[in-house]
């Protein structure tokens, strides 16, 4: 029988060579790891083995290993932080162990008990606890990865996986506050389409994103934003979620909408998060939160009748990265910045509000006390 997950087998080899960091301020996103390194390896005959907490170190991988061939990779983004006591902190770890699982099963990769692993993260989490700068805007990157592991150029089902964590102090995105972004929207590829598994964390889904992002950047723009179908629906922007904030032309009812969860679009944390908290602090302001199918064209039209009032990305990384302008079939459209502002209200509003809650300075069932 397959052994389930068990984070009471946890083995810890502490590393004899603990390292330093760049000061907080100079951390660059996702270059620099901390001492050690969560291991799982998993086979089709036993199951889970024991997990270990390791010094971080190199794979050691045979070159026929399938994760090199057909792409069997799926991973999580999650952040750690510390409060004000001190303490670690999650945010809401259950929606990245629903969606790790949903993304490996699709690539026929094991899945795992959803408390077990996040039991094992929170172990790690605070091995590394000296490792999280504790300013507001700090936190540890996590990153949960799986990927197969069976020497083979079949193309099956894996025999073999191995299920890993590892750590990265991060700081602000911005660390000058915020920057809003110049999108250039992509008509000549798709990111996800019906069907597929743009609605999964696969690694696959990340590689073909960068060419469209360098033809955005080779003409001044710091991000591309994705459209789908003849209609040119608003997907995703970058990696991240995307959201418009737009008043009816007939009553001037402010609508926050994003795209529905239609297996095209990302299922973000943040993106739910961020409904979420529209829903509970913005609807009693007399707004109208949507997930609903919204067009580039509709965005244009409201620009032009000065109805789009301000856009933003939404993602574990940034929080919010909000949006300027959006260049489209040689138009610009102006997402409701003034030349001197860099975020719009419910942005700021919204990147606070999340602060607060994964700091742990409001008490919220989001944040998760390891
Ligand atoms: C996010 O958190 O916005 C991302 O998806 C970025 C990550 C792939 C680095």
């Amino acid at each position: 029988a397959q052994a389930p997950l068990d984070a009471s087998k946890l083995q810890v080899t502490q590393t004899t060579k603990p390292k330093t960091f760049s000061k907080p301020e100079d951390l660059v996103f996702g270059r620099e790891f901390t001492d050690h390194m969560l291991t799982i390896e998993w086979t089709e005959s036993e199951g889970w083995l024991e997990p270990k907490i390791v010094p971080y170190q190199n794979l050691s991988l045979d070159p026929a290993t399938c994760v090199f061939h057909y792409a069997f990779e799926c991973f999580e983004g999650m952040k750690a932080y510390k409060d004000k006591e001190g303490s670690v902190r999650l945010f809401r770890p259950d929606k990245n162990m629903a969606r790790l699982n949903k993304s490996s099963a699709r690539i026929a990769l094991p899945t795992f008990e959803p408390s077990a692993f996040t039991e094992l993260i929170s172990k790690f989490a605070n091995l590394e606890k000296d490792s999280i700068p504790n300013q507001r805007g700090y936190s540890l990157y996590l990153r949960p990865t799986m990927i197969g592991t069976q020497k083979t150029l079949g193309v099956g089902p894996p025999g073999s996986a191995l299920l890993y964590v590892i750590a990265s102090p991060v700081g602000p995105y911005y660390p000058t506050g915020f920057k809003a972004v110049s999108l250039e929207a992509t008509d000549y590829a798709v990111r996800a389409w019906p069907g597929g598994v743009g609605d999964k964390k696969l690694g696959a889904n990340y590689a073909p994103c960068i060419v469209p992002q360098l033809e955005a950047a080779s003409r001044g723009f710091q991000q591309n934003l994705w459209l789908f179908g003849e209609e040119q629906y608003v997907t995703e922007v970058g990696t991240m979620n995307m959201f418009a904030v737009i008043k009816d032309k007939a009553t001037g009812q402010k609508e926050l909408v994003t795209a529905p969860l239609d297996g095209t679009i990302l299922e973000g944390v943040t993106r739910d998060s961020v409904l979420a908290l529209a829903r509970e602090r913005l609807v009693p302001e007399g707004w109208k939160v949507s997930e609903r199918k919204y067009t580039i064209k509709e965005l244009a039209d409201a620009d032009k009748e000065g109805r789009l009032v301000e856009a933003f990305g939404a993602g574990t990384a940034a929080i919010v990265s909000p949006i300027r302008k959006i260049s489209w079939k040689g138009e610009m459209i102006n997402c409701g910045l003034k030349e001197t502002e860099e975020s719009g209200e419910i942005a700021l509003r919204m990147k606070t509000w999340m602060e607060n809650i994964q700091y742990g300075d409001e008490e919220h069932e989001w944040s998760y006390r390891t």
